[in-house]
């Protein structure tokens, strides 16, 4: 059972899916991601959702017999961003239907949460608008839009937790990639999903926020705080792991907010999940983000100092350096509160390397109040950091207040702030140059024998080596260093 609240769209139409008839195989999906990381894994579990009807992930639009475009709207201009992509989309349809072949569009995510019905108004070629609770209905609902020839548009906040109904992961994307093998022998080849391969891996563990920042469109795109099981994410990193996953993300808007029931009927906070999901066979790294500088809550620092699998690394947004800032923001704490806390993780992880998120401008924001965040920072130093310019966000409260910083203004700010950022950001890679590190490959590297992994502390690491070292995690004496990435030998 969830505890979500209902939608706050009004043209909300709740469609009955049927069965998912089973299809033909060679047929291919195309999925778009756009935004955070949720919606990486949102997008993983919606082409693994395809799998038993026999679809095969490409990275090409022109090949795909369903194309999905994945939206976030944290942004300025998010909507406009999808309708101009989704001309794009339109002629690849009309050029594959000249072919004779048939192309289902369906826009899924925040944009679709928020613009519902609208979008397939202003864009006929849209067969389903599906907001991000729905999508284990996908399939079915795809299918009913095919067959009754209709455009559906889903984005009620149902009750059951969408990932009870979507398929297990190892076995989802087992079948992927045997429809990607075979697809491989008859056609032109569709390029392995990576991610089949990947030992790092997302897996949401909450979802949706309370917090109503007074800038933040993601309580109203992803509804009400809600945690998912222990056991069930116990059992979703059991089989990551069984497909060669080393490292897990544990995401949610609100991560640390987290409170699913463990196996005792209790709710669990993070840090016992966390302990929960370091006993997984095979699972050696753990991370977590995004978190609220409210929750952060002490058994979580104790987590810092406690669990090695934990990597030294914390994404803790503060967004402002003034109180009256962060009191308009809706923050619910202060610059010493933000501090305090800091102080408390180095205490428990002295090498713990920190990032957040700032906005500049805030409405009403004045130069002395956007000095005070500049003074945070210089006094906190981050190993890596998001910032932003404010944006109103249509239908939230700020940006109803009239007092908006001009342009220019916020420009010059962000400017002034990056710079400062990017300094620490290269003082903190510098300093580990001469160290020996342990680094988990990822991947190949751009260049011929190159690899990239990463540090504990997220950093890209680049080094020669072995393609049979990716998967594993190895020491890296580091040997250089620049603003994003590390490079070293093995
Ligand atoms: N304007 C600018 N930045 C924003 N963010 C969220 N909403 C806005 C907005 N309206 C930033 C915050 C948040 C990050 C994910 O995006 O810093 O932490
Ligand atoms: Fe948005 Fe604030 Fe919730 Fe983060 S904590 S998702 S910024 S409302």
């Amino acid at each position: 059972m969830s505890n979500r609240n209902d939608a706050p769209e009004a043209d909300v139409a709740t469609v009955q899916p049927p069965e998912p008839a089973p299809q033909k195989s060679g047929k291919k999906v195309h999925v778009k991601t756009f935004g955070c990381q949720m919606n990486v894994y949102d997008s993983e579990r919606i082409a693994e959702a395809l799998a038993p009807m026999g679809y095969s992930e490409t990275d090409t639009q022109e090949d795909a017999d369903i194309v999905i475009l994945n939206t976030c709207h944290i942004r300025e201009k998010a909507a406009e961003k999808v309708y101009s992509e989704l001309g794009r989309v339109r002629l690849v349809k009309e050029s594959r239907e000249a072919e004779g072949k048939q192309t289902m569009v369906a826009v899924a995510g925040c944009v679709a949460q928020a613009e519902g019905a609208e979008i397939s108004r202003r864009a006929p070629i849209v067969d389903l608008v599906i907001g991000p609770q729905s999508y284990h209905r996908l399939p079915a609902l795809l299918e009913q839009a095919r067959t009754e020839k209709r455009k559906l548009v889903e984005t009620a906040f149902p009750e059951e937790e969408k990932f009870d109904e979507l398929p297990d992961r190892a076995t989802a994307q087992a079948l992927l990639e045997k429809a990607a093998l075979s697809a491989r022998q008859t056609k032109s080849a569709p390029k392995l999903p990576a991610r089949s391969r990947a030992p790092t891996a997302f897996l949401t563990v909450q979802e949706g926020c309370d917090k109503f920042c007074t800038f933040c469109v993601v309580p109203y795109t992803r509804g009400m705080e809600y945690s998912r099981g222990v056991e069930k994410l116990a059992g979703e990193a059991a089989s990551l792991s069984s497909r060669g996953v080393r490292e897990v993300t544990l995401l949610g808007q609100n991560v640390n907010a987290y409170h699913g029931e463990g196996a005792d009927g209790k709710d669990w906070s993070l840090a016992q999940l966390i302990d929960r999901i370091a006993d997984v066979e095979g699972i050696e790294r753990i991370r977590y983000t995004t978190s609220h500088p409210r929750d952060m809550s002490e058994d979580l620092i104790a987590a810092h100092w406690d669990q090695d699998k934990l990597m030294p690394y914390l994404h803790l947004p503060f967004q402002a350096g003034s109180d009256r800032i962060l009191a308009a923001m809706n923050r619910k704490h202060t610059a010493d509160e933000y501090r305090s806390i800091i102080d408390r993780l180095r205490n428990a992880r002295p090498d713990l390397a920190l990032s957040t998120d700032i906005i500049v401008g805030f409405p009403g924001e004045t130069d002395a109040e956007f000095a005070e965040t500049i003074a945070l920072v210089e006094e906190i130093e981050f190993a890596q950091a998001y910032s932003f310019k404010y944006s109103p966000r249509p239908g939230t409260p700020a940006a109803k207040i009239e007092e908006q910083v001009p342009e220019d203004v916020k420009t010059a700010r962000l400017h002034q702030l990056q710079d400062t950022l990017f300094a620490q950001q290269t003082k903190f890679n510098k300093s580990m140059v001469g160290r020996t590190i342990p680094v988990l490959f990822e991947r190949l590297g751009r260049q011929e024998g190159q690899l990239v992994g990463r540090s504990p502390y997220l950093q890209p690491v680049h080094a020669s080596g072995q393609p049979e070292i990716i998967g594993k995690i190895v020491d890296v004496a580091i040997t250089g260093a620049t603003q994003n990435s590390l490079a070293g030998d093995i």
